[in-house]
């Protein structure tokens, strides 16, 4: 077996065995097949695709190229995933939702990557609150909060982290069947029961359509189910920024808010954070759609997430007085507000720019080593389908870092698509869920 009989079979859209895959794999990871001939076969996937069978043999080959845990909690695992969008902290708070109705979630999660952000980061904002638990500490965790949130170790599938970097720099990134394998091979690999994929949709999130976000939605499912996993994937509404805050500590903030009851009912965070909890229960076993959601909806206004979020706080280190006293966050240093020019509908809010304006005020990374700025980010005073009037304030921008500010917040005043007419209609916040258990 060679790699170049391997690369010309993908050229010629042939089928590479089980044996093929787990071949390249093994020897990606571990040095002996060069970046240059890596670089083509993944070139020939991007244009030939990959069959069910072959995603799946892949996202396997991954998910061992390190260690597989197995969660000794004791009771149902239960892990979610999203693809990535701005304002997500759905996890923050559904993730206690579903500790808070029996099961566990024993979550590893990412960093911030381009115009998204990561779960990690966010809780980092938290004073003294560390992620990086060595693996007793974050089961213990788990055991006794219901849930943990830690950062991936390094030992955890090497085989993503370089076929990754390598996508990343010669523009292979967008494939269904590499983005399929790179995610399901982390969830697999850390050894979820149940597997809940929150595939995001729209301007904000790295499907930009539904059909594409339905394609990579239901291959996940598929390999989950192929895994012997309980899996499902919703696709949620990315076209705008999720709730009203992007950035650190001011999504903490606004998860914590979600938790203690005092978001809108209707809101998009609160219905999209119910329906991930729900699913996570479902695939547990806990009881239909319907009735998982009615469980989530009572965790959530009994106080009892809350306090979920509380004890993990205090259990992984952090200072829980953050949930009564927001100014334990600390302040941002500048902030400038932004002011609507005309009067009208506000018709969308551009969410990849949002997402970029906040990594510009230091909420995001610019390359791999920058540091986060905790305090940075934005917080919306209106949303999607409300009236506004001439001056009236839209946003309030805030920044700890040397960043030209003036000119952000300058610039983020197009994000605003406000017109005379009400064009935006009323967008569903969960517009699929695929159902693999
Ligand atoms: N997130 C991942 O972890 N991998 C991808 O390929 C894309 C998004």
């Amino acid at each position: 077996m060679t790699l170049y009989e391997i690369i010309t079979k993908k050229k010629h859209n042939a089928e590479l065995s089980t044996e093929e895959i787990n071949w390249v794999v093994a020897g990606y990871t571990c040095g002996e097949i060069p970046d240059y001939q890596m670089s083509a076969l993944l070139m020939a996937v991007c244009f030939n695709s990959l069959s069910d069978r072959e995603t799946a043999d892949l996202t396997m080959a991954m998910a061992r190229s390190g260690d597989m845990l197995s969660p000794e909690t004791g009771g149902f695992n239960a892990d979610k995933h999203s693809t990535g969008g701005v304002g997500d902290k759905i996890t923050l708070i559904a993730a206690p939702i579903a500790a808070a109705c029996g099961i566990f979630v024993p979550k590893m999660s990412g960093r911030g990557l381009g115009h998204t952000g990561g779960t990690i980061d966010k809780l980092e904002a938290i004073p003294n609150f560390r992620t990086a638990l060595p693996y007793d500490e974050f089961i213990g965790t788990v055991k006794k909060a219901g849930f943990a949130v830690a950062s991936q170790t390094g030992t955890l599938v090497p085989a993503d982290k370089k076929i990754y970097a390598l996508r990343n720099a010669t523009a292979t990134v967008d494939s269904i069947p590499l983005i399929c394998s790179s995610i399901m091979s982390k969830k697999l690999a850390t050894g979820a029961d149940g597997i809940v994929l929150d595939v995001k949709v729209g301007d904000g999130a790295f499907m930009k359509t539904a059909a594409d976000a339905e394609k990579l939605a239901s291959a996940m499912v598929r390999v989950g189910q192929l895994a012997g996993r309980k899996c499902s994937a919703v696709l949620t509404d990315m076209s705008k920024p999720l709730g009203m805050a992007v950035g650190n500590s001011l999504e903490v903030i606004e998860a914590i808010e979600t938790l203690k009851g005092n978001v809108p009912e209707d809101s998009a965070l609160r219905e999209i954070s119910l329906t991930l909890a729900a699913e996570m229960l479902v695939t547990a076993g806990k009881g239909d759609s319907e009735q998982c959601f009615a469980m989530a909806k009572k965790a959530l206004s009994s106080g009892e997430a809350l306090e979920r979020l509380r004890q993990m706080i205090e259990l992984q280190g952090g200072n829980s007085r953050v949930i009564e006293d927001y100014s334990l966050f600390g302040k941002a240093r500048y902030s400038r507000e932004v002011f609507a020019s005309e009067s009208g509908y506000l018709n969308g809010i551009a969410c990849e720019e949002t997402g970029l304006t906040a990594l510009r005020l230091g909420a995001g990374r610019q390359t791999k080593e920058s540091d986060i700025d905790p305090t940075a980010g934005i917080v919306f005073d209106k949303t999607v389908g409300d009236l506004v009037s001439n001056g009236e304030r839209l946003a309030v921008l805030y920044s700890s870092a040397e960043c030209d500010i003036d000119s952000i917040a300058a610039d983020f005043v197009k994000v605003f698509d406000i017109g005379e007419e009400k064009k935006c209609g009323v967008k569903k916040n969960i517009i699929k869920i695929i159902k693999g258990y």
